[in-house]
């Protein structure tokens, strides 16, 4: 079955940036141009998922309004001529059809998922983390010094990849996953892979998966990124799991008592051009918006030369 429908959880607090979120969603804070959330969807219409669900909270209506059409402010700028900035709100018109599941209590992504159920029925589904942008990002001489990262079509290239290993296999699911170091391993879901893996290769077996472990129970320095293709049946799991991780539903151990079970669950590895840009935290959100805001077509160039202009003052006072 052709996989079109995507789940993507938008609920969450975001208190680690806090109080840049007290009032607006973190999924709609800026990424370059647009926020975070906008290049998401359009990374994942780029795969060719067009039936695109998100799990919200009361909250953050912002979100179901940025993806309405606002039909009174394209008449206005219509009359006034301003074509350009029409043009910008198109994606709201876009051929995708958007659904809204709301989660009431904040019981973690494996509830998320859950509250999606009635929506996604009996079809396979794409879980896509609405606070992260995926894909291929090659910077300097590989791409003449611009960022691809941009363009939906170079950032869906892992969602379209996952898709095709999914369709050609009989995985009950596909993860991807990003090498990270080994500090690191507790923010994640880390990949137990089974052996046979050759590096290189589009896809490894998981004999396992756990969420945030030390880095002495890490089994791998293989971490969940951000993406999961799934098969309906994962429903059945979440609904019986119990709180694990920060006494939150986890997805990581709804998979695990899938593979339990004897499901098989691939995980698709990044690239070495891609890479996860995440808006988590501080740090990571800076970290994008600079990335992205130098690949920008009108003021990348301007922002590249204030940037190494800072950068050389700075290195002149130290
Ligand atoms: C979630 C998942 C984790 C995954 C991470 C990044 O954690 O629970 O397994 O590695 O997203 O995709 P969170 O960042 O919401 O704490």
């Amino acid at each position: 079955m052709a996989v079109k429908m995507a789940v993507i959880p938008v609920a969450g607090h975001g208190t680690r940036l806090l109080p840049l979120t007290k009032s607006i969603p973190k999924e709609l804070l800026p990424l370059g141009g647009k926020p975070v959330l906008q290049h998401v969807v359009e990374e994942l219409q780029a795969a060719g998922l067009r039936e695109l669900t998100m799990v919200t909270s009361k909250s953050k209506d912002a979100i179901g309004r940025h993806f309405s059409r606002d039909t009174a402010l394209e008449e206005q700028l219509r009359s006034a001529g301003k074509e350009k900035e029409l043009e910008s709100l198109s994606f709201a018109g876009a051929d995708s059809v958007f659904h809204y599941a709301e989660q009431k209590h904040q019981k973690g992504l494996g509830h998320a998922v859950l509250c999606a159920r009635e929506i996604v029925g009996d079809q396979p589904f794409m879980i896509a983390l609405g606070d992260a942008l995926m894909g291929d990002a090659m910077t300097g001489d590989e791409c003449n010094g611009k960022i691809s990262a941009l363009h939906a079509e170079n950032r869906a290239s892992l969602c379209k990849r996952m898709i095709r290993v999914f369709e050609h296999s009989d995985a009950d699911a596909v993860i991807s996953f990003q090498q990270v170091s080994l500090e690191k391993v507790n923010r994640y879901g880390i990949a137990r892979l089974l052996p046979g893996y050759v590096d290189g290769d589009d896809a490894f077996d998981l004999a396992g998966l756990v969420e945030k472990p030390t880095v002495e129970a890490a089994p791998s320095q293989y971490a969940v990124a951000a993406r999961y293709l799934c098969k309906p049946a994962i429903f059945e799991y979440l609904a019986r799991t119990p709180p694990g991780h920060g006494g939150e539903i986890q997805l990581t151990d709804a998979l695990q008592s899938l593979i339990d079970d004897g499901g098989k669950v691939l995980g698709v590895p990044l690239r070495n051009a891609e890479k996860r840009y995440d808006v988590g935290n501080f740090e990571s959100y800076y970290a994008a918006f600079i990335e992205l805001a130098l690949a920008d077509p009108e003021y990348g160039e301007s922002s590249r030369q204030l940037m190494g202009k800072l950068l050389r003052d700075n290195d002149k006072e130290s």
